[in-house]
């Protein structure tokens, strides 16, 4: 798995018991999800149809960074399945884990699913590991 990015937890990401906001996570979490979908499938009409079961495993705080690690779990014919990793930078443990993140690829107009063109294989082929930095 790739942590592809990171971000700050600000004040405004905190619940009234001074954590990260469980519902900002899910912000995030959707985000980084599409935009890794969006790279892997070189496509932009993606939506998201499910998001399978997550368990936050352990809290972040102000000022702390977190990363975001995704790899592809599943490639059909118009869906494409994320697993998503939510770790705190510092610690290294998992604040969540979301493994069933389904994007489909949408016709812009009509709405309505289409085929990506894209295999498991070919993902797998065109992987590039980025330069690791700590
Ligand atoms: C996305 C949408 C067009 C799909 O319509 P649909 O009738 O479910 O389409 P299909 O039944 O043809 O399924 C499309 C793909 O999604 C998958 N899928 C459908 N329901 C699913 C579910 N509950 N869980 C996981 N995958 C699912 C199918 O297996 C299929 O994948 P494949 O083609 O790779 O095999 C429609 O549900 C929609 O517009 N949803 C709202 C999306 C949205 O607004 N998201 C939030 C903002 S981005």
């Amino acid at each position: 798995m790739r942590f592809l990015s990171r971000r700050l937890v600000m004040p405004n990401d905190l619940n009234f018991a001074g954590s990260l906001f469980g519902g900002r996570i899910l912000e995030w979490i959707d985000e980084e999800a599409y935009i890794f979908a969006s790279c892997q499938l070189d496509q932009k009409s993606l939506v998201t149809k499910h998001i399978g079961e997550i368990t936050f495993e352990a809290s972040a705080f102000q000022g702390d960074v977190v990363e975001f690690g995704l790899e592809t779990k599943n490639v059909g014919r118009t869906s494409l399945t994320v697993t998503c990793v939510v770790r705190n930078k510092g610690t290294k443990q998992n604040i969540c884990v979301a493994d069933d993140i389904v994007f489909v690829h949408i016709d812009g107009e009509s709405r309505v699913p289409q085929p990506h063109g894209k295999t498991k294989e070919q993902l797998d082929e065109l992987r590039i590991e980025p330069p690791s930095y700590s």
